[in-house]
């Protein structure tokens, strides 16, 4: 004899015991570093192994285009761990269930023009439905300092969490001006990816931003007298687009 009280053609929920619906609001779910309580370095193997090879001055471009992106990816899997979840039905092809599904709205990545866009397509891979802003900014060569020249992100900044992303966190000029700029069009929900930053960015970032969480897959030594990152992996524009 059927004993449940739910509908006949509607069959009743399943939901897996062990998942529950996450909803951590704040970040800093990784380790943050001892020096820096902005930073994460991200040391998974592959990471670091990639890493090498990307900063070795004889890898090709071909080379340096596809690790950047896999670099990226692979730092997307970390950063995006503490993302909420909404629980959502699910029709397998046997039962209905209970499922779940990244909660709000689609995620922005926002590369920092040029070097940035290196790191887009490895990360939309893992998260195709995520949209995309451009924030143009180069360095001025001699006072190493920040010209903006492009800003363009998707409406709904209020409600969307943004992964800026750029190579290189060197002086952290770029960097805090492309936060800065986020900011002031209304996002407050901000994350910095990067995959070789310097002390001085750091600290620059935190001075200025605390509440944006630092990402990267190394912390180098210190910056030269140029401004560029030691040991670092030079200019990551160039070898990206095999420029200069
Ligand atoms: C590089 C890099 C960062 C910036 C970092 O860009 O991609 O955007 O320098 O330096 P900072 O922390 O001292 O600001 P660059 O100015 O060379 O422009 P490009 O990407 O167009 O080559
Ligand atoms: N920008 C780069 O591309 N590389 C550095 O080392 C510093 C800034």
């Amino acid at each position: 004899m059927h004993t449940s009280n739910s509908s006949p053609t509607v069959p009743p929920v399943k939901e897996p015991a062990a998942w529950t619906c996450r909803r951590s609001a704040r970040y800093f779910h990784a380790m943050p570093h001892p020096k820096f309580p902005n930073l994460t370095v991200l040391d998974h193997p592959l990471i670091q192994h990639k890493l090498s090879i990307l900063r070795d001055k004889n890898t090709t471009t071909k080379d340096f285009k596809q690790l950047v992106n896999e670099i990226a990816m692979l730092m997307a899997y970390e950063v995006t761990k503490d993302l909420p979840l909404e629980t959502a039905d699910v029709d397998t092809p046997l039962e209905r269930m209970r499922g779940v599904r990244v909660a709000g709205k689609k995620l922005a990545l926002v590369p920092i023009l040029r070097a940035g866009l290196g790191m887009v397509e490895g990360i939309a891979q893992l998260i195709p439905s995520a949209r995309v802003g451009h924030i143009g900014i180069y360095r001025e060569h001699d006072t190493l300092e920040p010209v903006d020249y492009y800003f363009k992100i998707p409406s709904g900044e209020d409600a969307r969490d943004f992964f800026v992303l750029d190579p290189m966190l060197a002086t952290g000029g770029s960097a805090v001006d492309a936060v800065s700029a986020l900011k002031h069009a209304g996002a407050q929900r901000i994350r910095f990816l990067c995959l070789v930053a310097a002390p001085e960015g750091v600290r620059r970032m935190l001075e200025t931003h605390p509440d944006v969480p630092v990402f990267a897959a190394a912390l180098d030594r210190e910056l030269n007298d140029h401004g560029y990152i030691l040991p670092g992996l030079g200019d990551a524009g160039d070898r990206l687009f095999g420029t200069r």
